[in-house]
């Protein structure tokens, strides 16, 4: 991949202070904090706000009309759908303003988040777990969990790839795109077909 110093449209605004990864694009009408970290090969789309104190990992890809406010952390690849909204404050009110007290959400490497999830602050979402378009997160999502509706339960599994496994018994799922194998255990994920501490990306699969 080429190596470049990060491209900002002239639209956008990075406050002084704001560190920015190479290869990183941040498109049209952005607003990046001072006090923002992001890593190197992210893309912001239109219109994405990034709160101080957030931290971006590397390879984020943020789709247009996303605010990333403070108290959110996205680990390396994570994908974020357009229009998916974030929150901060579980039981806000205007009359008693809690900018001390925002509540932590942390979304794992890989993770997926559909167009227009909303997630509930003070969850952590699983790596590699896809949130369904639409969909209201609530509760913590484990490792590959496939999480659908309002609020959104599991009702499958997601692989690294973003497909639905397939479920080939004796607690064996497989990827149906790309027949990697996974094995659940105790309502937890794992794939067999790649180490896990290995991101597809780097390792050109
Ligand atoms: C979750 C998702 C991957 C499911 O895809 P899939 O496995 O092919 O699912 P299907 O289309 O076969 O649907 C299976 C069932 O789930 C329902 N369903 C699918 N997506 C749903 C969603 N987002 N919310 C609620 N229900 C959903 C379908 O209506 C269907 O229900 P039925 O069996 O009663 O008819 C996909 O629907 C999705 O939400 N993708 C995210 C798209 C997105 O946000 N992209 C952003 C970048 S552009």
């Amino acid at each position: 991949m080429a190596d470049a110093a990060p491209y900002v449209h002239h639209s956008s605004s990075v406050d002084d202070g704001a560190e920015i990864g190479r290869n990183t694009r941040i498109w049209h009408f952005c607003h990046v904090s001072g006090e923002a970290k992001i890593g190197r090969d992210c893309s912001l789309g239109q219109n994405v706000f990034v709160a101080d104190h957030v931290v971006i990992g590397d390879g984020v890809k943020i789709q247009n009309n996303v605010s990333i406010y403070s108290g959110v952390e996205l680990e390396d690849y994570v994908f974020c759908g357009p229009s998916c909204v974030f929150t901060n404050v579980k039981t806000p009110r205007s009359d008693f303003p809690r900018r001390d007290v925002y509540e932590r959400t942390l979304v794992k490497r890989g993770a997926t988040l559909g167009a227009n999830t909303t997630i509930v602050c003070g969850v952590t979402i699983g790596q590699y777990s896809f949130i369904a378009a639409g969909s209201v997160l609530t509760r913590d999502a484990p490792d590959y969990a496939l999480m659908v509706g309002v609020p959104a339960r599991r009702v499958g599994w997601a692989g690294r790839h973003g497909y639905r496994l397939k479920d080939v018994g004796n607690g064996k799922w497989v990827c149906p795109e790309t027949e990697w194998v996974y094995q659940a255990s105790n309502d937890q994920m794992r794939c067999l077909s790649w180490p896990e501490e290995k991101p597809l990306v780097e390792s050109g699969r």
